[in-house]
């Protein structure tokens, strides 16, 4: 009896030391002070024993009952106490979620002005063949645009696009009007990056074609936008200017957002920004994709996206879009 009262005390410390949750602890219990536990069926033990050994026995298990029962409730009360040391009001770990890049806002804003406007948005690929990029768009093969030193050729004789215009050519080849699209998307030229230049950079191409669309509908269309984009004070300015695939064609201006048009350091104190080409789709580019230009008509306009997202989050160096420093883009 003796020697199982030792081990049992022996067992038990072990346990409950090792017990490192409330249903562990419960655990202990159960195998030793419950009803059936080791303590109850040593008792059951003492029935076997000579009435003169049974005295002492009946002593050293009361003793072993007592100490255990004062261990395991020690035991319990400081883990009580560990519980209640948890601060449930620390807030949790939250996981930092991750956002677009501003340029791409910037890109799904323009989109969702111009699809609610009834445009829908079309793609084209980045590598072009000269005819998409420069000949079907009118432009002469003596134009300075179709330089090396400009225009980055592959060695298979195609080009990196230098604009989202051949998307028009794209979607006028494969759909008949009335044809209303915008194309973001990326255009490559042979620059130098600088603070205001990237041989890489966006565009959103927009093309609007049908019977009797006037000029005043493009004008019309790039007020809706760049109000919507810009706020409804915004204005805007035609400047006369020359693309090869519109006639007339035209600079657009908007009114400087960030002084209202009174003049600051960002519009160089003119109260204006430039912000892209347009004009209307000249007759000889609906001619070549078999449009016929006596029964259509149609606008078209360019916009650098970097331009609108830099003057949107006041950032001044166009390099910064490309990168990825996550100091700079998780401010916005
Ligand atoms: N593709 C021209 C450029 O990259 C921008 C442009 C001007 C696009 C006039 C147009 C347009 O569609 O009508 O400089």
């Amino acid at each position: 009896m003796k020697t199982r009262i030792d081990e049992i005390r022996k067992d038990f410390r072990k346990s409950l030391s090792d017990a490192g949750s409330q249903i562990e602890l419960d655990e202990v219990y159960r195998i030793f002070l419950a009803r059936k536990g080791e303590i109850a069926s040593l008792y059951k033990l003492m029935a076997g024993l000579s009435a003169e050994e049974r005295p002492e026995a009946g002593k050293l298990l009361n003793q072993l009952k007592k100490e255990l029962e004062q261990q395991f409730n020690d035991r319990r009360k400081t883990a009580r106490q560990q519980v209640s040391e948890l601060d449930t009001t620390i807030p949790g770990r939250i996981p930092r979620l991750g956002h677009e890049h501003p340029l791409t806002q910037t890109e799904s804003r323009v989109e969702e002005i111009f699809t609610r406007m009834g445009f829908t948005v079309a793609e084209g690929p980045e590598v072009e063949s000269e005819y998409y990029d420069f000949d079907a768009l009118n432009t002469p093969f003596w134009h300075p645009a179709r330089d090396k030193s400009d225009t980055l050729y592959l060695d298979n004789g195609h080009l990196l696009r230098t604009e989202t215009s051949p998307v028009q050519i794209h979607v006028m080849e494969k759909r008949k009007p009335p044809i209303r699209i915008i194309a973001p998307g990326r255009v490559y030229r042979n620059d130098k990056p600088d603070a205001s230049h990237s041989p890489m950079f966006m565009q959103v191409e927009g093309l609007y074609i049908d019977r009797q669309v006037t000029f005043a509908e493009l004008k019309g269309t790039l007020l809706e936008f760049y109000r919507q984009l810009f706020g409804e004070d915004t204005s805007i300015r035609f400047r006369p200017h020359y693309f090869p695939f519109t006639e007339p064609s035209a600079e657009v201006d908007v009114t400087c957002f960030l002084c209202a048009g009174k003049g600051c350091r960002v519009c160089k104190q003119t109260g204006w920004l430039e912000m892209g080409g347009s004009g209307m789709v000249d007759p000889v580019v609906l001619d070549g994709v078999g449009l016929d230009p006596e029964e259509y008509t149609g606008f078209a306009f360019g916009l650098g996206l970097e331009r609108i997202a830099m003057l949107q989050y006041g950032i001044t160096d166009i390099r910064l879009l490309y990168e990825n420093n996550l100091r700079l883009l998780t401010q916005f």
